[in-house]
C-alpha cells in the first residue's frame, strides 16, 4: 500500500477548488507523468497505485495456482465483486455482468435482441461510435432501422433532450439507446425523466452510463431501465477493462454472452445461467474487475464524505476549471452547470487545414508537445464543431485548468495567425 495521505489526514489536506494550491496532494497516489498537465481523466481513467498493487495480489494468487483460480476461486470472487458494484449502483446482485468494458456490454444487448427487419433503435446524435458502429452492422444484417434525435450542442437544458428524443418515437421503436453523460459533450442527459417516458411507451432502455459509476450518484433499481451499461475504469479508477452490464429481472431469463465459453452446457441447477455466463467468458485475465472493490475504498475513501464528497468536489472543480478555460480562451460553456458531472466540452474556432496529428486534431499535438497538457480535441461529428474537452479529478487542482486555458489561447492565436 501506499504511504501517500488517505482520509486520515484528508482534514487538512481537503482539496478546496477555490484554492491556488498548484499540485493536488492526491496526485502522488497515481503513477501519472509528473510532468503532464492531465485533464483527461475521462479518456481511460487512471488508477491509483494503491489499486495497481490490490490487482497485482490477485495476479500473483492466479499465477501461484492458475487451476485452482479459474476453477474454483474465480466464482466466489466474482460474486463479492457483484455484491460490491450493486451496493454502489442500486441493483440486484444477481443481474449483474461485470465484463471487459462497455463496448462489450452494449453488444451484449444487441446481440440478444431478437430483431425484426423494420425495428427502429432510437439514439442521439451523442451517442459514442462503438454502439453506433455495431448497430450500423445490425441494420445492413438484420434490417432494423436507427432513428437519430438531434440534440443541439450547446444545449440549453434538459428539456431540448426530453423533447427531441420523444419525438422520435414511433410504434416501431423496440429499444432506445441514451447516454447518460455523453462522451465528445460531456452532457448529464436526463435518463430519469426519458427512462419512464420511453419505457412507458413500451421502448426498452438501454441507458449508456459508461461515465457514470463515480462521476454521478446512480440508482438502477429506481431507475429502472431494462438495461445498463458502465465502467469502472474511468470515474471509480479500478483498473483498465473493467465494465458491467446490469439486465433487469424480466429481460434475465435467457440473456447469454456474446460468446459461450466451455462451461456454459454444464448442468448447475444451484447457480442462474446468466451468472455462470459471465463469471467465466474464457480465459482472461480477470484481476482488474476484482479489484474494482479496492478502487472503490481507496478512491472513496479519500474524502471524509466518501464518494459523495469525491463526486462533488470533482464536479465543483470542472465547473471552475471550465470557467477559467472560457475566460482564458474566450469560449464558452456547453450546457448548464446542472448538466455537468466531471467534464466539460467547449467548442473552439477552426484551424487551417491539412496539418498532420497523431490524434483527431493538430492542436491536441500542439496542447501536447508544447505545453505538456494532455486534452482531446475532436469533432462533434453531427454539427461539424470543433470541440476541446477537459476532466476533473482528484489529482487535479484549478491551475491544471489556467495552464489547459493559457494554452488553448497561445494555440488558438497561433493558429489564426496561420
Ligand atoms: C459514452 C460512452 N459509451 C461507451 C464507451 C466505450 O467504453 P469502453 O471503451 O470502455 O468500452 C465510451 C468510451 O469512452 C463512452 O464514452
Amino acid at each position: 500500500m501506499s504511504a501517500l495521505p488517505n482520509h486520515a489526514s484528508a482534514d487538512r489536506l481537503a482539496p478546496d477548488p477555490r484554492s491556488q494550491e498548484r499540485v493536488s496532494v492526491f496526485r502522488a497516489h497515481w503513477a501519472l507523468d509528473p510532468d503532464l498537465v492531465f485533464v483527461n481523466h475521462g479518456s481511460y481513467g487512471a488508477t491509483p497505485r494503491a489499486v495497481l498493487e490490490a490487482q497485482d495480489r490477485f495476479r500473483a494468487r492466479m499465477e501461484r495456482d492458475p487451476v485452482r483460480f479459474f476453477k474454483v476461486d474465480l466464482e466466489r470472487l466474482m460474486d463479492g465483486v457483484r455484491e460490491r458494484i450493486a451496493a454502489f449502483v442500486g441493483c440486484d446482485a444477481a443481474g449483474l455482468a461485470p465484463v471487459q468494458n462497455a463496448t462489450v456490454a452494449i453488444c451484449s444487448v444487441f446481440a440478444n435482441i431478437d430483431w425484426k427487419p423494420g425495428d427502429e433503435v432510437l439514439v442521439t446524435d451523442h451517442e459514442y461510435g462503438s454502439g453506433l458502429n455495431e448497430l450500423a452492422r445490425l441494420s445492413a444484417r438484420r434490417g432494423i432501422r436507427v432513428v437519430t434525435a438531434r440534440v443541439p450542442f450547446p444545449v440549453s437544458g434538459p428539456d431540448a433532450v426530453v423533447d427531441a428524443v420523444m419525438a422520435c418515437v414511433t410504434p416501431r421503436t423496440r429499444l432506445a439507446m441514451i447516454s447518460h453523460i455523453t462522451s465528445a459533450t460531456a452532457l448529464v442527459f436526463p435518463v430519469e425523466r426519458l427512462t419512464p417516458a420511453l419505457q412507458g411507451r413500451g421502448v426498452d432502455v438501454l441507458v449508456d452510463g459508461t461515465h457514470t459509476p463515480g462521476q454521478r450518484p446512480i440508482d438502477l433499481a429506481s431507475l429502472g431501465a431494462a438495461y445498463f451499461c458502465g465502467s469502472f475504469h474511468k470515474w471509480v479508477s479500478a483498473p483498465k477493462g473493467t465494465g458491467f452490464l446490469y439486465v433487469r429481472p424480466d429481460r434475465r431469463a435467457g440473456f447469454r454472452t456474446v460468446a459461450l465459453s466451455s462451461r456454459a452446457n454444464k448442468e448447475r441447477p444451484e447457480r442462474a445461467l446468466f451468472l455462470r455466463d459471465f463469471d467465466y467468458m474464457g480465459t482472461d485475465d480477470y484481476t482488474g474487475r476484482l479489484a474494482i472493490p479496492a478502487a472503490l475504498d481507496f478512491v472513496g475513501g479519500l474524502l471524509p464524505g466518501g464518494w459523495p464528497a469525491v463526486m462533488r468536489h470533482n464536479h465543483d472543480l470542472a465547473v471552475r476549471g471550465r470557467d477559467a478555460v472560457c475566460g482564458a480562451a474566450g469560449l464558452s460553456p456547453g450546457g448548464p452547470d446542472a448538466m455537468h458531472g466531471c467534464m466539460a466540452t467547449l467548442v473552439i474556432p477552426e484551424a487551417p487545414a491539412g496539418r498532420p496529428t497523431l490524434y483527431d486534431d493538430p492542436l491536441q499535438d500542439a496542447l501536447y508537445e508544447r505545453h505538456r497538457v494532455v486534452a482531446p480535441v475532436w469533432r462533434f461529428d453531427p454539427t461539424g464543431a470543433r470541440v476541446v474537452r477537459l476532466s476533473a479529478m482528484l489529482y487535479n487542482t484549478l491551475t491544471d485548468f489556467e495552464r489547459l486555458g493559457e494554452a488553448l489561447r497561445v494555440e488558438l492565436a497561433r493558429e489564426r495567425r496561420g
